[in-house]
């Protein structure tokens, strides 16, 4: 089974990923990182250098790319659902996990994050919490499209393993 974690930055679909491939014994891949790794760029560069539309391109191919994994936790990008018909491409394909996370948490992993995201950068506070507002409840149309949705704030490993395992579609 492919399992994608969705959410939006900084709701922690990487660590979740590592952690669940652990309990579920399954291998784990980063679609930021496959990127990174496969066009030697970091995003925020490629951003820079060229333009979010090819980011886009390029990120629906890669996602497209991961259904020869056949058994694998995939963490996505926070907008992957959000442009061509990648969440309806997840949702046939495999199981998708929503990261939900309100805001004001999502402003706080975002203050401590050391990661580049292009998206926020060079925001100050209350400029980046309006802008999370307005950006998530864009979103959340396709986020909200997820199998299953959990609170990212306090994802509870046990059950979503038990979630994921008595999934039936
Ligand atoms: C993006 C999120 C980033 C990365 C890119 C665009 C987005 O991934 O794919 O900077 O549009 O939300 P994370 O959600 O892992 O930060």
């Amino acid at each position: 089974m492919l399992i994608y974690l969705i959410g939006y930055m900084g709701s922690g679909k990487s660590t979740t990923a590592k952690k669940l491939a652990g309990l579920l014994d399954m291998p784990c891949y980063d679609l930021d990182q496959l990127f990174e790794e496969q066009y030697k760029i970091e995003i925020s560069h490629f951003f820079d250098r060229y333009d979010e539309s090819l980011f886009r391109k390029i990120e629906s191919s890669l996602l497209k790319d991961t259904l020869h994994l056949k058994d694998a936790i995939i963490a996505t990008g926070g907008g992957t659902p959000c442009f061509y018909d990648n969440m309806h491409w997840m949702n046939s394909n495999g199981l998708t996990v929503y990261l939900q996370m309100n805001p004001k948490s999502i402003l706080e992993r975002l203050k401590s994050s050391k990661r580049k995201r292009p998206l926020v950068a060079n925001k100050k506070e209350d400029e980046l919490l309006t802008f999370v507002k307005e950006h998530l409840r864009q979103r959340n149309i396709f986020y909200s499209q997820a199998k299953i949705i959990v609170k990212g704030e306090s994802v509870n490993l046990n059950e979503l393993t038990h979630l994921i395992k008595s999934y039936n579609p």
